[in-house]
């Protein structure tokens, strides 16, 4: 299939491309950029870190953002630019943070060291994320050796740097978009209305939006996904709507791009998101494919489902909308029929006096998946809880509410007995499993913890900021 960007001032037409082809493989073997860097081909290490460039919404500048190469489809490129490492100096001399950072020794095997560079430069000429504390930027690139240090000196050091992009805009208003492959392996719908047609004439096709979670399946699980339906450029899920009730995203809105809206909806929620996968993968996940997916560790279920959200479905027959927890049937069942796709979700604004505790806990701090994630919800009146919502991660086969928690909770006097039956209860609400991120006996004990965590805030006690598993 025909697929067609910008690399340096110039068009790349690649009138055959692969499907799922990664652009790691495209790069490092047909056209010989070997600076990008494959580490783990599963966006965990950042060494094949490069910038996206897309049209802002007026179309008269440049939005960049980091992403992993190593599990970005080519077809998603198509009809945005591209900088890569070695976009960055111009033949004779390095760039000034290139630059720098040789100069600060902050390359040590230099494996990891295109990846940083492309992060920080990133950060430099202000791509998505750039306002964040710099150790969120390279959250997701990992040094092995442990070099951060010089990293985050070189990384104080050039902050800013100047990039005009106006001949790139001009270039891309005007480069024309693919329509998909012919011959039915990757479609590529512009409208919400195109997406259902395409799905009712196609319900086998695999939806793909950021590929973070897709992109393994290819990378590490070598598995072969046709027919595609790429819905990550459709304007009309991309949508971010707070008012006074809440928060309303389309599925295909990144993480990245809600992750402000989220902490205004609440502090925890921020926080979460900004934990969720490194900035790479939150550059490209989307809500709609960490709800789609029906992982029982993804960290946007629980802690939507205790806020009260709601998902909307669609296909060609029409909308359903449904409190997101009878979304999720059992390990690998979802309540999504044939032709259908998920739309949008809304987020309740919660009350101001609700008490509201969101926490992950991970074995990593930064840029894991969640061993435990527990959220909560209380819904006051004076010193009393009128509704209970709270929701786990990592506890069941899926994303569940805890019934029993809630009964304790709900009508019951915020004070320490009603937490500690809640807590309780809570040890008969799930039997969860033992695997690679923490025992059956963790889990239910981390659980509680969470919810004296939630006891111990609320009497304004200090609590670790540090959730990672120790150890
Ligand atoms: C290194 C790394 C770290 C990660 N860390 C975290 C983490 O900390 N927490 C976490 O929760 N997740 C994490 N993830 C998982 C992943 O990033 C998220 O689940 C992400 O939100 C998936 O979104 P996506 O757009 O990339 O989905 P995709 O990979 O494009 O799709 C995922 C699934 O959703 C389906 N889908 C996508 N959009 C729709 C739609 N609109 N309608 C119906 N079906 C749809 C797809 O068919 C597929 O089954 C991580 C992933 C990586 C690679
Ligand atoms: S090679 Fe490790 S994130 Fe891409
Ligand atoms: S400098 Fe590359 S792993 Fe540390």
């Amino acid at each position: 299939m025909a697929v067609r960007f910008i690399l340096d001032g110039a068009i790349v037409d690649l009138p055959d491309a692969g499907p799922t082809d990664t652009l790691l493989d495209h790069l490092r073997y047909r056209m010989r950029r070997t600076g990008t860097k494959e580490g783990c081909a599963e966006g965990d290490c950042g060494a094949c870190t490069v910038l996206v460039g897309e049209l802002t919404p007026a179309r008269d500048a440049m939005q960049w953002r980091a992403v992993n190469a190593c599990i970005l489809f080519l077809p998603m490129l198509d009809g945005k630019a591209l900088l890569t490492v070695e976009s960055l100096a111009d033949g004779r001399a390095l760039n000034p943070l290139q630059a720098c950072m040789a100069a600060n020794g902050s390359s040590q095997c230099g494996f990891c060291t295109p990846g940083f560079v492309m992060s920080l430069y990133g950060r430099a000429i202000g791509a998505a994320g750039h306002a964040l504390p710099v150790a969120d930027v390279i959250a997701g690139n990992l040094c092995r050796c442990t070099g951060y240090g010089p990293i985050l000196s070189a990384a104080a050091e050039v902050t800013a740097l100047a990039r005009d992009d106006a001949a790139l805009v001009a270039m891309l208003r005007d480069l024309a978009l693919g329509d998909g492959d012919a011959a039915g392996r990757w479609f590529v719908p512009r409208t919400a209305d195109a997406l259902a047609t395409v799905l009712a004439e196609h319900p086998e096709a695999r939806i793909v939006a950021g590929a973070t979670d897709v992109g393994l399946w290819v990378t590490k699980g070598l598995r072969t996904i046709a027919p595609v339906v790429f819905v990550g450029d459709i304007a009309a899920l991309r949508g971010i709507e707070e008012t006074a009730d809440g928060l309303t995203l389309g599925a295909a809105v990144r993480y990245a791009e809600a992750h402000a809206a989220f902490a205004r909806l609440h502090p925890d929620l921020g926080e979460l998101v900004r934990r969720l996968g490194g900035l790479q993968v939150r550059n490209a996940g989307t809500v709609g494919g960490n709800i789609a997916n029906g992982s029982p560790i993804g960290d946007g279920p629980p802690a939507f489902i205790a806020l009260g959200a709601t998902l909307t479905l669609r296909s060609v027959d029409g909308r359903r909308t449904m409190p997101l927890e009878d979304y999720f049937l059992d390990y690998g069942r979802q309540d999504r029929r044939a032709g259908e796709f998920v739309e949008a979700l809304h987020l309740p604004r919660p009350a101001p006096d609700a008490i509201v505790h969101i926490a992950k806990l991970s074995r990593r701090f930064d840029s894991d998946i969640s061993a435990v994630c527990g959220a909560f919800r209380l819904t006051m009146a004076g010193e009393r809880i009128v509704d209970a919502r709270v929701a786990f991660g990592g506890m069941a086969a899926t994303p569940r509410r805890a019934a029993g928690c809630e009964a304790a909770l709900t009508g019951a006097r915020f004070d320490r007995d009603t937490i500690a039956r809640a807590v309780e209860a809570l040890r008969a609400d799930f039997t969860p499993l033992t695997d690679v991120r923490g025992s059956a006996a963790y889990r239910v004990e981390a659980a509680g913890n969470l919810l004296w965590r939630l006891w111990h805030r609320r009497q304004g006690e200090a609590v670790s900021v540090l959730e990672a598993i120790d150890g």
